[in-house]
């Protein structure tokens, strides 16, 4: 991250996001499914390491950050990190959790889907083609919410409560979180 000069609110939020990530992964673990807890934790915390540099230079963050990731030797982190914003399918695994957790973050608070992206189409819906990619972003995101509230049995407004503690919290791999 500082090799990628992340401005602290990038930061910010992707403690965030780790957080709701891990949590998500206990819970699933919980319910008898193969989570990896340790590759979603690092993988929730890097996921945005390219998009500073994409608001910069242009470019896919989620590709590019692949890729780095990729360079670097983490193969697995970079397959995860490149399927934040589009999951390739809709199994139950490491990159469906830190995706529905990323659209559950709406800077560094844990935030309703509708909120999120509420908030998504006030900044980037500035046509009716960007609105319409949203919205389709929007149905994906209920579709992935719907199907970890079916394998987890977990309760979405639960989430909400990670308001109540920092981004810096140590975590215990997530149990007893919420
Ligand atoms: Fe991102």
């Amino acid at each position: 991250m500082h090799e990628k000069s992340m401005p602290p609110h990038i930061i910010r939020h992707s403690k965030t996001v780790r957080l709701a990530a891990v949590c998500v992964a206990a819970l699933l673990k919980k319910a008898g499914f193969r989570i990896d807890r340790r590759l979603v934790d690092r993988a929730a915390l890097l996921h945005d390491i390219c998009k500073a540099e994409s608001l910069l230079k242009g470019g896919d963050h989620a590709l590019m950050g692949r890729r780095l990731m990729e360079k670097l030797g983490y193969p697995r982190i970079g397959e995860i990190v490149g399927q934040h914003i589009r999951l390739e399918s809709l199994e139950v695994n490491e990159a469906m959790v830190v995706n529905y957790a990323d659209k559950r973050i709406m800077h560094d608070r844990v935030v309703s889907l509708q909120k999120r992206f509420i908030d998504l189409m006030d900044r980037y819906g500035k046509n009716e083609q960007s609105m319409q990619r949203i919205l389709k972003h929007y149905e994906d995101a209920s579709e992935v919410e719907q199907i970890l509230v079916w394998s987890s049995g977990f309760e979405p407004e639960r989430l909400n409560h990670l308001n109540l503690i920092t981004g810096d919290h140590a975590l215990n791999g997530g149990e007893g979180l919420l």
